[in-house]
């Protein structure tokens, strides 16, 4: 099968990442979300990052323009009639995704896959929404896309090996490097981070250190880029604790148990970066 058209269901930091790597491999782009502001938020966040790349020598500005020429605004799930493979990377919250996978397996081509770009809904109950689950398929980026070389590829248990195969060569063609992991609550990178970085919180909720000390130690002690919590903080509270409740929901092992900490700043709304106040606070919003 032939991809052509790609779809992208949500414009925010996800969905449009996807969409910049997408277009930049030459295919052409649907980015859809519910609302036009969104779509044209997300289309300034490409703009943006393709114009660093201008700046820096990476891309021409002929080819920037053909990129962003390539990435087509919509605002209803309709227009995915085109698409021959969409990835949805609208918010983690298991209904809004359910409802999504039922009209696109209503509108897309019979012929069409369907990837989530889940960080911990199991891809089984995902596909279980539609008529195709073996066209249902986890495509998993990491944040921020257009950086990170990952793709984590999920196979749900009805996931058929040519729609793997697909999604495995389109990552490469995105110039990521896919890894594989099977149905499992938080796959493998948020079976391992998000419990680290939870365990950051609980130190911070402990005592044992300040946000910038618990940073420190893991930025210069174990040489990770960013800290836990400043990595929280890009991630977004609300995801993270989204999937440490999936994670204690999914295995019920009380070291999954998220922290009173985390839930106390989601609910107070400081969600890290995006509403400007998290473990830090941010000048303005991104
Ligand atoms: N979008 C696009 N490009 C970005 C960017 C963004 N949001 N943030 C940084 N960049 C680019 C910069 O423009 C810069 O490009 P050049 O090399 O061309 O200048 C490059 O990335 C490096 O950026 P900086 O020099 O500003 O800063 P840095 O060297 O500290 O790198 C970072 C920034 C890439 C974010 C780095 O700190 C890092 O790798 N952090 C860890 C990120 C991580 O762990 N991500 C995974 C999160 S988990 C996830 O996504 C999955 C999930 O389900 C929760």
């Amino acid at each position: 099968m032939d991809v052509r058209v790609f779809g992208v269901v949500g414009a925010g930091q996800m969905g449009n990442g996807i969409a910049q790597v997408a277009a930049a491999s030459g295919l052409e782009v649907i980015m859809n979300d519910i609302k036009e502001e969104f779509v044209q938020k997300g289309l300034k966040t490409i703009d943006a990052n393709l114009e660093r790349g201008v700046a820096k020598g990476r891309i021409r500005a002929d080819e920037k323009a053909a990129i962003l020429g390539r990435i087509k605004p919509s605002t209803a799930l309709e227009d995915m009639a085109r698409a021959d493979f969409v990835v949805e990377a609208a918010t983690e919250r298991e209904d809004l995704k359910f409802g999504i996978f039922r009209e696109l397996d209503a509108v897309c081509p019979s012929a069409a896959i369907l990837a989530t770009n889940t960080s911990s809904i199991p891809i089984g109950r995902i596909a279980a929404q539609t008529g195709r689950p073996e066209k249902v398929i986890g495509m998993h980026f990491m944040n921020p896309v257009p950086v990170m070389k990952l793709v984590e590829v999920i196979r749900g248990l009805a996931t058929s090996d040519e729609t793997f195969a697909l999604t495995w060569s389109l990552s490469e063609r995105f110039g990521k490097t896919p890894a594989q992991a099977n149905d499992y609550p938080g796959f493998i990178a948020n079976r391992i981070l998000m419990p680290m970085i939870n365990e950051a919180v609980y130190c911070l909720y402990h005592g044992v250190g300040t946000a910038e000390d618990i940073d420190t130690v893991m930025k210069l002690g174990m040489n990770h880029p960013m800290g836990p919590l400043a990595l929280a903080d890009l991630i977004g509270l609300d995801t993270c604790l989204a999937i440490m409740e999936t994670l204690n929901d999914g295995f019920r092992d009380s070291k999954y148990r998220p922290c009173p900490l985390l839930r106390k700043y989601v609910e107070a709304g400081w969600l890290g970066r995006k509403t400007g106040r998290g473990f830090y606070a941010y000048d303005r919003k991104p």
